[in-house]
């Protein structure tokens, strides 16, 4: 049978108005139980990693998570996408994001993102334009991201009220429509009120803010792009805000620190105790918050 690639898959996504979520791994043995939740929900999502989990978490490297992914991978319900490669990190730092994307195409992720948001607009879209060349001639989706989803600097965040009043950070639809353009970039993740839950040592383990959307600059943005979209920060959202994104463009969603959470709070008790609260955190998600039950018969229906 042949394998329907994650682009197909995020435009069937989008076609039918449903979403595609991809999980970050940053312990290693988060993997397992959520490919299984994925499987028991009959839905399709992406196993993810980005770089700073291997830095700051305990994912170890772009090569262990790809070892893992071959191990406990079923491809009726998962691909594996390379997440955030920043050009700046979280903490300042210039990245050399282009070897490390180059790794992931040789290694064999099936998508990779650049992230460009801590740059001007014109440095961004040339940096993405770079890896859009790189990444297309092996046939390898790219995410590129306009606007900056806040969350993961260590300083402190401006309060969230504030920050979605002020819409500071947000994505413009005109520079969408100019980056989409310029780029070639296939999927956009945008800034429309969407968090990062923090990683900071000391926020990591606090409660997420609940982030609101602003749903009329997400279609306005829909409208100026012909690229799926792609919503960051997606734990804790509320879910009729969810609802109005999937119809308005959104193809994707990330989810992190509600899969996380569960396993550090558990993690002391034995690894197969985090791993089912893993399970479990991830099952709900899909089936409860996200209404994915069933969603792989429309992504990837060649294996109905
Ligand atoms: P959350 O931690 O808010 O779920 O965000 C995850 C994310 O966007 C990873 O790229």
């Amino acid at each position: 049978m042949l394998k329907v690639p994650s682009g197909a898959c995020i435009l069937n996504a989008r076609r039918s108005g449903t979403v595609i979520p991809a999980f970050n791994i940053p312990y290693l043995p988060m993997m397992q139980p959520v490919v299984a939740a994925l499987r028991d929900a009959d839905s399709f999502g992406f196993i993810a990693v980005a770089r700073l989990e291997w830095i700051k978490f305990e994912s170890r490297s772009m090569r262990a998570v790809f070892e893992e992914y071959q191990r406990t991978k079923d491809e009726r319900f998962t691909r594996l996408h390379l997440d955030h490669v920043p050009v700046i990190d979280e903490d300042d730092i210039r990245v050399d994001f282009e070897a490390v994307i180059e790794e992931a195409l040789r290694t064999g992720y099936d998508s990779v993102m650049v992230d460009g948001s801590r740059l001007t607009l014109e440095e961004n879209i040339r940096a993405t334009k770079a890896i859009v060349e790189i990444a297309h001639r092996t046939g390898t989706p790219v995410e590129g991201e306009l606007g900056a989803v806040l969350g993961h600097e260590s300083g402190p965040l401006p309060l969230y009220e504030e920050l979605y009043s002020t819409g500071r950070g947000f994505t413009d639809p005109d520079q969408a429509k100019r980056f989409a353009g310029e780029t070639g970039v296939d999927w956009l993740s945008v800034a429309v009120g969407n968090v990062h839950g923090a990683i900071s040592a000391v926020s990591r383990r606090k409660e997420k803010v609940e982030a609101r959307l602003n749903i009329p600059r997400l279609r306005r943005i829909r409208q100026m792009t012909a690229v799926p979209l792609v919503l960051h920060g997606g734990t804790g959202i509320r879910k009729e805000y969810l609802k109005d994104a999937f119809q308005s463009g959104i193809a994707k969603i990330n989810i992190a620190t509600a899969i996380r959470q569960p396993y550090e709070e558990n993690i002391a008790k034995s690894v197969a105790v985090a791993q089912q609260a893993v399970y479990d955190s991830a099952l709900r998600l899909l089936t409860e918050e996200l209404d994915l039950r069933g969603s792989r018969r429309t992504i990837n229906p060649e294996f109905s």
